[in-house]
């Protein structure tokens, strides 16, 4: 558990896991709109040394950041909403990445997520305009 006090702390959490991470790494982010998952996904990129430009795949649904230590690939489920969608859209084939996978809204996943080997569970609470309580686990790593 941890708590951010702007976005500068949060991508540089993320820019931690990021040098630490390891290929076949999966990191689910939950929280609501504006929480900062996509600032954590900044910091990832960052600490795995891609210099991509970090957004968020609204349309795409998945990004991939190159350059850097080993791939990183950026979804985001914030417009699907059943799990027949989430696998019609071909997905599942991100959760065993040669890379690193981070999910965001990965609690609209939550059966298949969680059965995963290795996973970072993140949940980001927004305490107030700047301020963040961001709390994780490991599931096998
Ligand atoms: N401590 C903090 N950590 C992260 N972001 C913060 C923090 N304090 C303020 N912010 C602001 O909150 C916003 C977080 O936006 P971000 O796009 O990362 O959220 P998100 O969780 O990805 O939202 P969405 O569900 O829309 O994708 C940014 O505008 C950022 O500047
Ligand atoms: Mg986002």
């Amino acid at each position: 558990m941890c708590i951010s006090h702007n976005p500068s702390e949060t991508q540089a959490l993320g820019e931690v896991w990021g040098r630490e991470a390891q290929s076949g790494w999966v990191i689910g982010l939950c929280g609501q709109l504006g929480a900062g998952k996509t600032q954590l996904v900044m910091g990832l990129a960052r600490g795995l040394g891609s210099p991509a430009r970090v957004h968020s795949p609204t349309f795409a649904l998945v990004n991939v950041y190159t350059g850097g230590r080993l791939a990183l690939f950026h979804l985001d489920l914030y417009r699907l909403d059943t799990l027949e969608q989430i696998v019609a859209a071909g997905l599942e084939e991100y959760l065993w990445p040669a890379g690193v996978t981070v999910v965001e809204w990965a609690d609209k996943w939550p059966d298949v997520v969680q059965s995963l080997k290795c996973l970072r569970w993140v949940q980001i609470e927004t305490l107030g305009e700047n301020e963040r309580r961001i709390i994780y686990d490991d599931f096998g790593h």
